[in-house]
C-alpha cells in the first residue's frame, strides 16, 4: 500500500495508476476506522477500481463547541486496518497541507443543509462539502463512496456532484450495524456501558417505526411522537431530532405515501449519535 500525507506525491502516485488505465475510486473518512468505514473499502475495491481512502480531521466541519480536538484519532491503527483492506492508497494529510492559509473560498450548500443536522450544526455541511470538494478536486475519481449513515451528507454530495457538473460516480452503502443493532461510529467509544445499552433505542424504534409504516400509520408526526415517546421513556438520551422527510429531497412529510428517510439524533452524556432508516413505500394506482 502506498501511503502519504503530501498532496503533490499523492497525485503521482494516481497519475501512474489512471494511465495504466485504472480507474480511481475515492473513500473520504476521518479515520478512527471500523467497519463501517471498511464496508465501503470492500464495496470500492469490488469496482476494479485503484482505491485511495484519505483520513483527515477536517476542522472546517466541527463547530466551536464540538468535539474537533477530543474526535477519536489513531493513525499507526488506521494504517494496518487499511492494509489489511486491500487500500492501495492512503492519503493523511496534515492540517497545513489542507488548509496552507486561512480559507476564503467554501462550497455553499442550499436548502438541503437547513433541516436535520445542518439545521442543528450551522455551518457543518459548508465544511463538509468543501473538504471533499477538495479531496476530489486533489484526487479526481472516477468514484467515490459514501454511507447512508450520514444520508443527509451523502445527498448533499450527490447534489454538489451534479449541481457542479463532476465526472464523479457517488456510490453509497448500507448502514453497518453492531449485531444488536447499534449504527457502528468512531464515536461510539465515548459510550459508557450504561449509555450504549440505552443507545440501542435508536435503531430498535427506527425498526417500529418501520413496522407502523409497513401496518398502515400514515401521520409523519405521530411516527416522530412515537419514536420520541419511546427514547425518552427508555433511556436518558437527549433528543436533537427525530423527523419524517422525504428520502429524495428531504422535504417535509406530512403523510407518509412515497418512500422516506426517518432520521434522528440524540444525545448521550456528551456523544451525539445519528441513525436513519429509510423506508420505501410504493403507491398503486
Ligand atoms: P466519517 O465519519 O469518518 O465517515 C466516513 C464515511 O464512512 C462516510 O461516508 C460515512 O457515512 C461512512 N460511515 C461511517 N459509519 C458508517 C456505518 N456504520 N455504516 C456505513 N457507512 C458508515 O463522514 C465523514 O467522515 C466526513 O464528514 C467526511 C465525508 C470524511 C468529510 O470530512
Amino acid at each position: 500500500m502506498k501511503r502519504t500525507s503530501q498532496i503533490p506525491e499523492l497525485r503521482e502516485i494516481i497519475a501512474l495508476e489512471r494511465n495504466r488505465g485504472r480507474k480511481i475510486a475515492l473513500i473520504p473518512t476521518m479515520g478512527y476506522l471500523h467497519q463501517g468505514h471498511l464496508t465501503l473499502v470492500e464495496r470500492a475495491k469490488q469496482t476494479g477500481a485503484f482505491v485511495v481512502l484519505s483520513i483527515f480531521v477536517n476542522p472546517l466541519q466541527f463547530g466551536p463547541t464540538e468535539d474537533y480536538s477530543s474526535y477519536p484519532r489513531d493513525l499507526e491503527r488506521d494504517v494496518r486496518l487499511v492494509e489489511a483492506a486491500g487500500v492501495d492508497a492512503l492519503f493523511h494529510p496534515t492540517d497545513h497541507e489542507m488548509y496552507p492559509h486561512p480559507i476564503v473560498t467554501y462550497v455553499e450548500v442550499g436548502q438541503l443543509d437547513t433541516v436535520l443536522c445542518g439545521a442543528k450544526r450551522p455551518g457543518h455541511f459548508r465544511g463538509v462539502v468543501t473538504v471533499v470538494s477538495k479531496l476530489f478536486h486533489i484526487v479526481q475519481p472516477d468514484l467515490s463512496f459514501f454511507g447512508q449513515k450520514d444520508y443527509q451528507q451523502y445527498l448533499i454530495i450527490q447534489r454538489m456532484v451534479s449541481d457542479l457538473n463532476l465526472p464523479i460516480e457517488v456510490c453509497s452503502v448500507p448502514i453497518v450495524r453492531e449485531e444488536d443493532g447499534l449504527a457502528i461510529s468512531s464515536r461510539n467509544v465515548f459510550l459508557t456501558l450504561e449509555q450504549r445499552q440505552e443507545a440501542l433505542i435508536l435503531s430498535k424504534s427506527l425498526n417500529e417505526a418501520e413496522i407502523h409504516i409497513r401496518v398502515g400509520v400514515k401521520s409523519a408526526r405521530e411516527i416522530e411522537l412515537n419514536i420520541r415517546e419511546r427514547i425518552s421513556r427508555e433511556s436518558h438520551g437527549i433528543i436533537d431530532y427525530v423527523e419524517v422527510r422525504d428520502a429524495g429531497d428531504l422535504s417535509e412529510v406530512v403523510n407518509v405515501e412515497s418512500t422516506v428517510l426517518i432520521a434522528l439524533a440524540v444525545r448521550f452524556g456528551s456523544t451525539r449519535l445519528i441513525d436513519n432508516k429509510v423506508v420505501e413505500v410504493r403507491t398503486f394506482v
